[in-house]
């Protein structure tokens, strides 16, 4: 998409928000909101800072993850204060800001302070943000039931943000072929990380999450965290769970490489892809995200079958019994916005048999999930099974071979659309 139609899209964005919010407010009853983008807290016992990325409310308005000690003040009928924290400082930048049509939208300010901008003339106002910021100010503070509706109003993206999210898709994917190719050349962890942000052109803080990225064992870890130096003496498998920000928006896709010469996992991998691509190809409205989940549990019974790992049961007892859940332990993905984890997905709790669920909810248009199976061997959820009554079923051998390959996991961010879906990270891809 050329930039100024995604510039012009970001203007209707704002006015979407300027109109959801108002809404919000009038339904309880404020006739201000301050919002505040955050700040890095400081190590304890260090003079450091953890590393900024923004509170998701201040993100979907600006998309600005840089600006520490910003406030945005929306008013019914009144154009959006945004108020950016530009100090005198001789020890650090201050973030530029890039002169784009939407600004034209705000009342833009800068301040020496990191006070929240004048107040007057409100006499119901409400702020959100970290409590820790918010302490002396008047109002308020992080209502429950107003924050509630806040999320919502990120449930449903508008134009603008589905072309950033493709965009983040975009991006990633580079990062994604880059890491592949370093692997299969031989990489280290570390190495294939460096991979993933040359391609990327970004640097690890400003990713929307730690990259996951596990040689062998490790892509059995769900969220490993570290990166070896040295690569293994066999490179058998390598997978790769990062993403992007673009403007704000996040991607969050993962990809399973087999190692060469790995023809068992790698058929594997193949027959988890061909899974997920049905699963992608599910999404619609009036969907239950959590029939998307049940459905990859029989799946997967059906891959475990299919490559010997397990036999004597059916799918379904493979489901009931608690087979899937060893090999599949968390959900089938989640909201992704602003954040990669993106709020509202849980108005309930998920069931018992979904217990990491992070989206319970019927499928509408304009909402963006993640569909991401994965099929792994892990050692302290398969040994109770190899243990237990139902051990016998379980080929051994075959798991023990493959365990050293760690897992699989394969990702895409998936939009549903009036009548069905657009898979954002596909299309990146082809
Ligand atoms: N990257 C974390 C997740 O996939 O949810
Ligand atoms: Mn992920
Ligand atoms: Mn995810």
């Amino acid at each position: 998409m050329p930039e100024t139609d995604l510039l012009s899209l970001q203007i209707d964005h704002v006015g979407i928000l300027q109109s959801r919010y108002e809404q919000i407010l009038d339904d309880h009853g404020y006739d201000g909101l301050l919002i505040s983008s955050g700040s890095a807290p400081i190590r304890y016992g260090d003079d450091q800072s953890w590393q900024f990325q923004g509170y998701g409310p201040f993100l979907h308005w600006t998309g600005l993850t840089g600006f520490e000690h910003a406030w945005l003040l929306i008013r019914k009928g009144q154009k959006p204060l945004l108020s950016l924290y530009q100090p005198v400082d001789f020890w650090h930048a201050s973030l530029e800001l890039e002169q784009e049509p939407w600004l034209a939208e705000f009342e833009v300010r800068f301040s020496e302070s990191r006070l929240a901008p004048e107040l007057a003339g409100l006499s119901q106002l409400a702020v959100i943000g970290d409590p820790c910021l918010l302490a002396d100010l008047p109002g308020r503070k992080n209502s429950g039931a107003l924050c509630d509706a806040l999320d919502e109003t990120r449930v449903h993206k508008t134009a603008y943000e589905i072309a950033c999210l493709a965009q983040a898709n975009r991006l990633a994917m580079a990062g994604h072929h880059a890491a592949r190719d370093a692997f299969l050349a031989g990489a280290s962890e570390f190495e294939v990380n460096l991979a993933y942000q040359r391609a990327t052109l970004q640097r690890e803080a400003d990713a929307p999450y730690h990259s996951i990225i596990g040689v062998n064992e490790h892509a059995g870890t769900l969220h490993y965290q570290y990166y070896d130096t040295v690569a293994p003496a066999r490179s058998r498998s390598l997978l790769i769970d990062a993403g992007v920000r673009f403007r704000g928006y996040c991607s969050d896709i993962t990809r399973t490489t087999a190692g060469v010469g790995e023809g068992r996992f790698g058929a594997l991998v193949q027959g988890l892809e061909q899974l997920q691509l049905r699963l992608c190809d599910m999404v619609a409205p009036g969907v239950d995200y959590l029939d998307i989940h049940r459905k990859t549990h029989l799946g997967i019974a059906a891959l475990l079958s299919a490559a010997g790992l397990v036999s004597g049961l059916s799918d379904d007892e493979m489901v009931s019994e608690g087979v899937t859940q060893a090999f599949f332990p968390h959900g089938i993905g989640h909201f992704l916005g602003v954040q990669v984890h993106d709020v509202a997905g849980k108005r309930v709790q998920p069931p018992a048999d979904a217990p990491f669920l992070r989206l319970v909810r019927t499928l509408e248009p304009g909402m963006v999930v993640t569909i991401e199976p994965g099929l792994y061997f892990i050692p302290s959820l398969l040994e109770p099974l190899l243990s237990g009554s139902l051990g016998s079923h379980i080929n051994r051998s075959l798991v023990g071979e493959l365990r050293g390959c760690g897992g699989i996991r394969i990702e895409d961010n998936v939009v549903v659309t009036d009548s069905g879906r657009r898979n954002l990270t596909r299309e990146a891809e082809a």
